[in-house]
């Protein structure tokens, strides 16, 4: 198999990842929290090391401001249902994933102002609209940081300046670019941040989390059992307590953990730079193909590890079947979750094919994928005449 998905969750996972899964099941595999004994303590112990471990990572220094979720969805919907009351005002951008499109759109329903500002997938993008959506109850403002469809970055830094001259929040989804570019949060007007674990931090499925500033109060997505303050009726309020109800993925965490001391071993900027001169080569050998059309920057630079493209008129998914069954190429086709961002780029109908590889992929797998692109290219061309 040749993957090309890492866009959707990373595969191969480090053997540091795999092992430390291990470990946990095997000699640590205590409910963190829940009794005083050493099993419970040693779970907890390795919760709290990945807290510190993402800390380091993103820039800040509370780990207790760090929220495990399921994925970065949960992280989101427990941001924006946290935050956000009916007479609110959200300012969004339009090539927004689900995970953060469908929240707004329920809230709207119960009474959350919107206002969505239209977004180029090229790489484009308009800041003097950003600002002039504010309006006196504009609480938040939530992106993407890249595109999950094209890869295209959103210039944050400015939309979250732009955001604090109006009093706003911003809540990032780094969905696409945690543990795949550097995220300081001190040096950033970013004050909440949602990042799935099972993408560019290495981690397994079923991880993510929320890390959020000082002096913003989120009321919980869910309550439950905490293990703490467990004689009273009211949900604790501190952190991160008060957002965690529930047995934590602890395994799930040591492997999240894990995936987190690899990329600060390896160096973020290594792993960015092998990543962005494999999708330039995927870029510079698509673009010779006649029939390919290949979406949003041309820079790889101005894009996370994504290259997006079609052949022709022929459906995506029709592509990504025919690549599998060629060369067992494993890449995703159709909406990727992001109709908003389809619609912008006038491919709602037809999808695209997104190859997203990472710094485990090789220069030879993508030879053979060029190869077979090629080949199914000239035989859609052939069938035409
Ligand atoms: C931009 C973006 N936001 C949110 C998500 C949701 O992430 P998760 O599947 O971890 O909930 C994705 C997943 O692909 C994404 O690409």
């Amino acid at each position: 198999m040749i993957y090309l998905d890492n866009a959707a969750t990373t595969w191969p996972k480090p053997k540091q990842v795999v092992e430390a899964i291990e470990e946990a099941l095997v000699t640590k595999m205590g409910n963190a929290g829940r009794g005083g004994h050493g099993a419970a303590m040693k779970m907890a112990r390795l919760i709290y090391q990945t807290r510190e471990d993402l800390c380091v990572l993103f820039g800040t220094d509370d780990p207790k401001r760090v929220v495990f979720t399921q994925n970065a969805t949960h992280a989101l919907n427990q941001a924006l249902f946290g935050l956000l009351q009916p007479g609110d005002h959200v300012i969004t951008s339009s090539i927004e994933h689900n995970a953060v499109a469908r929240p707004l759109f329920s809230l709207k329903n119960r009474g959350v102002e919107l206002s969505e500002i239209p977004g180029t997938l090229g790489g484009e993008f308009n800041l003097e609209a950003y600002d002039k959506a504010f309006q006196p109850n504009t609480k938040l403002v939530v992106t993407l940081h890249a595109s999950n469809v094209t890869g295209t970055l959103l210039p944050i830094r400015e939309i979250g300046q732009i955001a604090h001259e109006h009093g706003a929040l911003y809540l990032l989804d780094a969905a696409q670019t945690a543990g795949v570019f550097s995220i300081d949060l001190g040096r950033l007007d970013v004050d909440l941040l949602a990042f799935p674990g099972h993408k560019g931090l290495l981690g397994p499925q079923g991880t993510g989390g929320l890390i959020f500033k000082p002096g913003i109060h989120l009321e919980p997505l869910i309550y439950g059992g905490t293990g703490s303050l467990s004689e009273e009726d009211r949900q604790p309020e501190f952190l991160p307590d008060a957002l965690e109800s529930g047995t934590l993925n602890g395994p799930g965490i040591a492997g999240l953990g894990a995936g987190v001391r690899y990329i600060l071993d390896q160096g973020i900027d290594r792993i960015r730079v092998r990543e962005q001169e494999l999708c330039r080569k995927l870029w510079n050998g698509l673009q010779e193909i006649p029939e390919v059309k290949l979406y949003g920057s041309d820079m790889v630079e101005r894009r996370s590890p994504i290259v997006a493209f079609n052949i022709g008129e022929l459906d995506s998914v029709e592509t990504a079947f025919a690549l599998e069954e060629e060369a067992e190429i494993v890449a995703r086709a159709g909406l990727h979750c992001a109709a908003h961002a389809h619609r912008m780029l006038g491919t709602l109908s037809q999808g695209v094919v997104r190859f997203s590889p990472s710094h485990f992929t090789s220069e030879e797998e993508l030879e053979t994928v060029l190869q077979v692109v090629r080949k199914v290219a000239s035989e859609y061309s052939t069938s035409l005449v």
